[in-house]
């Protein structure tokens, strides 16, 4: 992070529901500690947690230090304002008790709670007087996902939220917006204009977005057997991928100019008709297998699932963009949990020349440009061309060029939160969903989930430690391509 040139955050007050959760020890505390340390927020900052646990000030500061260095100064800072209020979110004594503490200051409620509590909490809040913005004031919402579990879920509870406050207050939190590298997207694009001046259907065959995880679903069986890959990465993190790479330049950076052109691209993914879902959708679900040295269980082995469940850990689709810009270009866009490595990439993969003049080295037609982003782990970008094997015959080899974060500047220990929670003190929403973009990501998969939730049909095995089902690899060779290979 370079703090050159921001100012501190305004003094507020950071609530946060749920603050014994894995979120705010994890993530959402350390993000803290890092922006005290850098001086991007300041003594004016308090932590107060909520929750039902029996828990004091003294208990919860050495919890929440879990996973934070001994001896850091931000935390040495930042501990002494991390308060606790003990109370149950349904009941109204709770929020008098918020009220008083809070007084008239700015003030953050983060609902890091189970989605269902969402709508209750934030209409509490409100019925408290806690949500009322003044000049002097500002009161904000933050909202953790799932948000909502289909298309009328999310706009039930979009409905319910702007009947309190108004989309200003409203910060819908996606962390794929807060990983550098996500971000770094639109500096690729619209900073290079050789880049962005190759970014379209005339030079771009197909694109390829890949969210591949290593890890199965642990200990989140519960969660997880009811929300499935499609829920849980595709309308969020995958669509987040997909609108970065498919908008159009914005006139700004500011969030007015880039959140209506990221919704448009989200609206213009074209919906797929009940045969379409079947031809051009695969899921997919892990049995038993090994990753790396581990032996892992089968999904239906895993703790809180019900081994009938027709839950999908995987999920593989080709969908188009009705725009200008990226007419007639397939989106192949895949997901999924326990496979042989954690890799997030985007791939473009170029046209090939108009006329072969050259011999590829070794059997086949040579391969054409790649432009492969890499968000994790091994943050960068690479661009694969064809390079003259040196000697007589002219002939070309793929070579690479390749651009590694780790060589370039110093690796972080950011969680991925600081640019979030600053963004949110400071007011700046570019990084946060706006109620229109995730209605409209509902709408693009929703017909996927009817078709799902009508048939019989069940997700196809494949084996912990692959690169998913094989169904997968045929969508793709169906009109002649191949996944890109999960990157070592
Ligand atoms: C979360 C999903 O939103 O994102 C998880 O609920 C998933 O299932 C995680 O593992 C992936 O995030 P990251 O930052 O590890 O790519």
């Amino acid at each position: 992070m370079t703090p050159a040139g921001l100012k501190p955050a305004p003094p507020a007050t950071l609530v946060i529901f749920g603050i014994t959760g894995d979120l705010a020890r994890r993530l959402l505390v350390p993000a803290l500690v890092n922006l005290r340390r850098e001086g991007l927020v300041t003594s004016g900052l308090d932590i107060l947690g909520l929750g039902k646990q029996d828990v004091d000030d003294d208990t919860l500061r050495p919890a929440l230090g879990e996973f934070i260095h001994d001896g850091d100064p931000g935390w040495k800072k930042l501990r002494e304002r991390v308060f606790y209020l003990r109370g149950d979110f349904g009941d109204d004594s709770t929020y008098r008790a918020l009220a008083a503490r809070l007084g008239p200051g700015n003030a953050v409620f983060y609902l890091a709670t189970p989605p269902a509590l969402f709508a209750e909490i934030a209409a509490r809040l409100s019925a408290h007087g806690l949500l009322d913005e003044d000049q002097a004031r500002f009161r904000r919402l933050l909202i953790e996902k799932p948000f909502g579990h289909d298309l009328a879920s999310a706009q039930a509870l979009n409905q319910s939220l702007l009947d309190l406050v108004g989309e200003s207050q409203i910060y819908r939190i996606d962390h794929y917006l807060g990983k550098e590298t996500v971000r770094n997207i639109m500096v690729a694009r619209f900073a290079n204009p050789m880049i962005e001046a190759v970014w379209n259907r005339r030079y771009v065959d197909h694109v390829q977005i890949t969210a591949a995880e290593a890890i199965g679903v642990g200990r989140r069986g519960r969660f997880y057997d009811s929300t499935g890959a499609l829920r849980d990465m595709v309308p969020n993190h995958l669509f987040q991928l997909l609108a970065m790479v498919g908008m159009e330049p914005p006139n700004s950076f500011a969030a007015s100019a880039i959140q209506p052109e990221k919704s448009k691209v989200v609206d213009a993914v074209r919906k797929l008709s009940p045969d379409e879902v079947r031809k051009n959708v695969v899921r997919g679900r892990y049995g038993a297998g090994r990753v790396g040295d581990e032996a892992r269980p089968a999904y239906s082995d895993e703790p809180d699932v019900d081994p009938k469940s027709r839950t999908e850990t995987y999920v593989a689709m080709k969908l188009r963009l009705d725009t200008w810009r990226w007419s007639g270009v397939p989106f192949y866009l895949r997901t999924g949990k326990a496979l042989a490595r954690r890799d997030t990439e985007i791939v473009l993969q170029f046209k090939p020349v108009p006329c072969a003049l050259f011999r590829a080295a070794g059997a086949g037609r040579p391969p054409t440009n790649l432009l492969v982003i890499r968000i994790q782990p091994d943050e960068g970008i690479s661009f694969d061309f064809l390079a003259k094997l040196p000697g007589p015959a002219v002939e070309t080899v793929p070579v690479s060029m390749d651009f590694r974060y780790a060589d370039h500047f110093r690796p972080g220990s950011l969680t991925g939160y600081e640019t979030l929670l600053y963004d949110m003190l400071t007011g700046d929403q570019t990084l946060f969903q706006r109620a229109d973009a995730i209605e409209a990501a509902w709408a693009a998969v929703q017909p996927i989930l009817d078709v799902w939730s009508r048939g019989r049909g069940r997700p196809q095995p494949y084996e912990a430690g692959s690169n998913g089902p094989e169904a997968a690899d045929a969508l793709l060779a169906r009109d002649g391509r191949d996944w890109h290979a999960l990157e070592p």
